[in-house]
Parts: structure tokens; sequence; C-alpha cells
């Protein structure tokens, strides 16, 4: 089987700028790292370092200025034709940072999920599509019977996460892309989504990117941390590695500013 040696996803020197002349912003630089299936990688850095760029590079809703993705060894950087995204994001899906903005109100939870269905080939009966939203609404520890009619305004900032990761789920993706999934949950939530996350992985060998500014929940849930700042990754290993024997500067400063880890994991300074 050659393909399960191949990384689920590859980056090669992956940048995108914006704007022009002085006003340039190199948001992601140069940005080369990959992920094997059944794999959880953190990418951790502080606001503006590029994290959501990276995100939405990686699920195709903006392209890149330069460099490559590749998904499972296939060049996916160019696609363009909904077909083809489509297609790719049967594979490739995202949870964000702010559900209730992800979400059209106008939308019930069961719609919501249904409309996700959409990026699938095959034409679904309505019975399928039904019996597929609540068993995602059930992954994600939703009682189904509660939410599967409510609008968006209805729901807790924490069930609405959930519902936002049961749309990503329903089309059975093989990697995740998760943007700061738990920033606006408060402390006791938070721990489920990422119980949530560590579960996917266990029961599907989902690959998830997990982006946060936290490297108390990138320790929590991943194998491999990768460290950007300004735009480009300084460091990655082993969260082990990472985190108790930091090497870029900067990822040093990152553990000072989290008394309680470095406490853990001896003062890196
Ligand atoms: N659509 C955009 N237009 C112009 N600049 C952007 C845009 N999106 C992001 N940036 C800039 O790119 C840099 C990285 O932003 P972002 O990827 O959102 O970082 P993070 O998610 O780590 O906070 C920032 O300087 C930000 O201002
Ligand atoms: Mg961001």
């Amino acid at each position: 089987m050659k393909q399960t040696q191949m990384p689920l996803l590859e980056t090669r020197d992956l940048s995108r700028t914006f704007g022009h002349g002085e006003q340039t912003v190199d948001a992601v630089k140069d940005v080369s790292f990959s992920l094997q299936a059944g794999e959880i990688v953190a990418v951790v850095g502080e606001s503006g370092s590029g994290k959501s760029t990276l995100a939405r590079l990686l699920l195709r809703l903006l392209d890149p200025t330069a460099g490559r993705i590749l998904l499972y060894g296939r060049d996916v950087t160019k696609l363009r034709r909904r077909k083809d995204l489509k297609s790719y994001w049967q594979q490739v899906q995202g949870v964000f940072q702010d559900s209730f903005a992800a979400f059209n109100q106008f939308y019930t939870v069961r719609r919501a999920l249904e409309k996700s269905l959409n990026v699938l080939d095959a034409r679904l009966s309505s019975s399928e599509r039904l019996r597929r939203v609540e068993a995602s609404l059930t992954e994600v520890g939703l009682d189904v019977a509660d939410v599967l009619n409510k609008w968006p305004h209805q729901l807790s900032g924490g069930q609405l996460q959930r519902v936002m990761m049961a749309r990503a789920l329903v089309v059975g993706p093989e990697l995740l892309i998760a943007d700061e999934p738990t920033s606006m949950l408060d402390a006791s939530l938070r721990v489920t989504v990422l119980n949530l996350l560590l579960d996917l992985r266990k029961r599907h060998n989902m690959g998830i990117l997990f982006i946060t500014h936290d490297l108390g929940q990138a320790n929590y849930v991943s194998d491999r941390i990768l460290v950007m700042y300004h735009g480009e990754l300084v460091e990655q290993g082993p969260v082990d590695t990472v985190l108790t024997d930091p090497q870029h500067g900067y990822t040093q400063r990152l553990l000072t500013d989290v008394p309680r880890l470095s406490r853990k994991y001896g003062d890196p300074s």
C-alpha cells in the first residue's frame, strides 16, 4: 500500500502575500511541512503570525502566491473548477474560531449539515441524508432531537462549535483543519472539544491540523508542533522536544509566557 506511506498533506514553500508595493505583507512565507494520516499537528504562533491564512490556503479558500500543496502526493494547488474543489472538500474540511459567523443564520442545523453533504458526488436520498446528519450530530456528542431543527441563535456557543464540527465530519473527511476552534469557548468546554479531536483521530484515523495560540492546548492534543512567527515556520518537531528544548528564540519566549507550562517542562530561560 504505497498510499499509506505518503503524507496525507504536504506543503512546499507555501507562500501568500497581501497588498502591493510598500504595503505588502508576507502572511505566509515558504512554509513546508507534512502531516500523516492519523496525526495531530498543532500550529502555534501569536496573533497575526499567519495561522488563519495558512488554514485558508490549505482549505483552498484562498490561492497561494507561490509554493505547492499536495494531498496524498497529488498537487492540489491549482484546483479551481467547482467540481475539483468539491472533491477536495470531500477529503479536507475546516472548523473555525467563530462558529456563529460560520453559519448562515437562516439555516437550521439540519439544513446546514445537509448543505455540507452537497460536496459528495453521490445523490443521496433524503432519508440517507438525514441519517448521515443525525449520525454526525451524535458523533460530536449532541442530542439530535434537541438541536436538529434549531437555528444558530437558539444554540449555545459550545453547541454551535460542535455543530460546526458535525458539519465538517458529515462528509467523512480525512483531514480536518481546525482554526482556533476553542478560543471562543470557556475553559470547561475547551477540554471537551479537544477530547473530541482526540476521539476523531482514534475512530477515523483522521489527520488534524490544530491551530492555536495556546501551547497548553497544543501539548494536550498534538503529536507534533509547528511554530509560526511573522508568516514563517521557525521551528517544528515532536511536541515534547519543542516544549522541553525549544531551539528558536521565539519559541522560548512563547514558553516563558505560559508559566504553568514552563514550570512543568522546566523553565527554558
Ligand atoms: N485578506 C487579507 N488582506 C490583507 N491582509 C491580510 C488578510 N488576511 C490576513 N492578512 C494579514 O496577514 C497576516 C497574518 O494574518 P492571519 O493569517 O490572520 O494571522 P493569525 O491567524 O495567526 O492571527 C496579518 O498581518 C494580517 O493582517
Ligand atoms: Mg487566526
